[in-house]
């Protein structure tokens, strides 16, 4: 069975009530819903982690390596710019790791410009809202298909 990890970092458990105009309104409740929902569709586990907490983050991507699973959906929040420890955590992983962010953090203050992670991950998608969630899966699930077909 394919898993993938769906992991959310800091201040992510409050979507929905924080800042809406740049978050909207969708719960992180229902995004991890709406993933299982898609994983089913798609013969995909998907296992939902939230944590505002940097070690239990890098715990969680270590853990998604020792279980086997396939893949990681990573929304790594502020820790995106500055957690050379998560950086390190996701080069120690033979996982690949899509970073994601809702927000287009590209057109939001200058400190959120730069990303300490996605030279380490296997790819970014930022700017789309939550549907960037779904973009994240399908870009993983690619991956792993890409991955099985080339062996
Ligand atoms: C975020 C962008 C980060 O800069 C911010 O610290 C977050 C959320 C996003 O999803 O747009 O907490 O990762």
């Amino acid at each position: 069975m394919t898993t993938f990890l769906l992991l959310n970092g800091p201040n992510l458990n409050r979507l929905g009530l924080r800042e809406p105009e740049i978050y909207g309104n969708v719960t992180l409740e229902q995004i991890e819903n709406r993933m299982a929902t898609l994983g089913q569709k798609m013969g995909v586990e998907v296992i939902a982690k939230q944590s505002n907490h940097e070690g239990e983050l890098i715990e969680a991507i270590h853990l998604a390596a020792d279980q086997g699973w396939q893949g990681v959906i990573f929304n790594p929040a502020a820790y995106t710019h500055s957690s050379i420890a998560l950086r390190d955590a996701i080069s120690s992983v033979n996982v690949p790791v899509i970073e994601l962010h809702i927000s287009n953090v590209h057109a939001r203050e200058s400190f959120r410009h730069t990303s300490v992670l996605s030279a380490v991950s296997a790819g970014q998608i930022v700017g789309f809202g939550v549907y960037g969630y779904e973009l994240a899966f399908y870009a993983l699930n690619e991956i792993v298909k890409g991955g099985k077909e080339n062996e």
